[in-house]
């Protein structure tokens, strides 16, 4: 069976994605595309011609022509178009931040819950990563026994021009908080954080606390400018683990080493996307249901959760506390998840 998918924002995201389901991910076709802007949707054509286009979000959620959409437009339309396709009773493919606020969050939940389906993903693709996976793999063997820290280091060359206020936390440092979760399989209990008085926004040093009792320090540098750099170095009872890095091209020539560095996303996580987009294919059309690693409506409410505590902190400048709902901890919702 083929799964029809509709698109929600073809930019830079949106194009990405259109082309692995386009090319590498086994029946899975892209139906239906939409956005507003003529030269993102020409650019998309002029790679890949041929595929239709609808007027706007909600046509294309409504269509007949679509059984699963993606939402890959900017943040702030995330909420409104995740709900409309759980009100069709479409599987949706939300990328992160599932939604601006908490409150968002636990609407779509319950939306989601009301459907009595698994009906929502969030794009956290760094759980399909193999790298990140072979960290996770470590630290549930306790290869190095208990871990005591983290370190995250989240840099890009420069940040999307979108970007404004606080999005180095509630757009980037938002798959840190996710990933933090994961790996532990424990909840982020508080944050702090703060920008050096000479910066813009820009980078944010972060520490989070863990409810299994790891501190993690988490930098974002969106504007550092020799290329998108993402590492988490563990500290642990025995010894520390790094996340293993994909390799690059290392030269050497005239008394130097030149490493080459990843341009952006879309290469560093170029497998993570792929595995991710295939297991979510082969999920529903399998078995209508989500894969076991996904990042689910809770996991969407427990980052911006963090995110709304790390900026509170900027201007607080102390920890600031992540009220969890008792009934959705991570360890109830993702218990036997791999
Ligand atoms: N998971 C990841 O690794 C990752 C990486 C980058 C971006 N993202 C997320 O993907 C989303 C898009 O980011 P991007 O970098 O592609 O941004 P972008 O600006 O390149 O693309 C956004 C696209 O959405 C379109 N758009 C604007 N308003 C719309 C609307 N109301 N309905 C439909 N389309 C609309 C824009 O015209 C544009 O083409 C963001 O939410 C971002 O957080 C995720």
């Amino acid at each position: 069976m083929t799964l029809r998918i509709g698109l929600i924002g073809i930019g830079t995201m949106g194009r990405n994605h259109t082309r692995i389901l386009t090319e590498q991910v086994p029946g899975a076709e892209v139906a239906l595309i939409c956005d507003p802007s003529a030269e993102n949707v020409a650019q998309l054509r002029a790679e890949l011609p041929g595929i239709p286009l609808a007027d706007n979000g909600d046509a294309l959620i409504e269509s007949d022509k679509v059984d699963a959409v993606i939402v890959a437009s900017p943040d702030y339309t995330h909420a409104q178009y995740a709900m409309a396709c759980l009100r069709a009773g479409k599987p949706v493919l939300c990328e992160k931040p599932l939604a601006e606020t908490a409150a968002q969050c636990r609407d779509l939940i319950a939306a989601e819950k009301a459907t009595g389906r698994d009906l929502l993903q969030v794009g956290f693709m760094r759980r399909f990563d193999p790298a990140y996976r072979q960290l996770r793999a470590a630290l549930e063997d306790q290869l190095m026994g208990n871990p005591y820290a983290l370190r995250c280091i989240h840099r890009n060359a420069r940040a999307p021009s979108f970007f404004t206020g606080n999005m180095a936390i509630t757009n980037a440092m938002v798959h840190e908080f996710d990933v933090l979760r994961w790996l532990l399989g424990a909840e982020i209990t508080a944050v702090r954080a703060a920008i050096p008085d000479r910066a813009g926004q820009d980078p944010v040093l972060a520490s989070a606390r863990l409810s299994t009792g790891q501190i993690a320090e988490i930098e974002v540098f969106m504007n550092a400018g020799y290329g998108y750099d993402i590492r988490t170095e563990v500290l642990a009872e025995r010894g520390v683990l790094e996340m293993a890095r994909p390799a690059k091209l290392t030269e050497g020539h005239g008394g130097q080493l030149r490493h080459d560095q990843f341009h952006d996303f879309t290469e560093r996580f170029a497998d993570a996307y792929r595995v991710m987009l295939t297991e979510w294919v082969r999920a529903i059309v399998t078995s209508r249901s989500l894969p076991a690693c996904a990042a689910r409506g809770i996991d969407g409410l427990q980052s911006v959760l963090a995110s709304e505590a790390g900026v509170r902190a900027l201007t607080s400048g102390h920890w600031e506390a992540v009220v969890l709902p008792p009934a959705m901890t991570f360890s109830d919702q993702n218990r036997n998840t791999s």
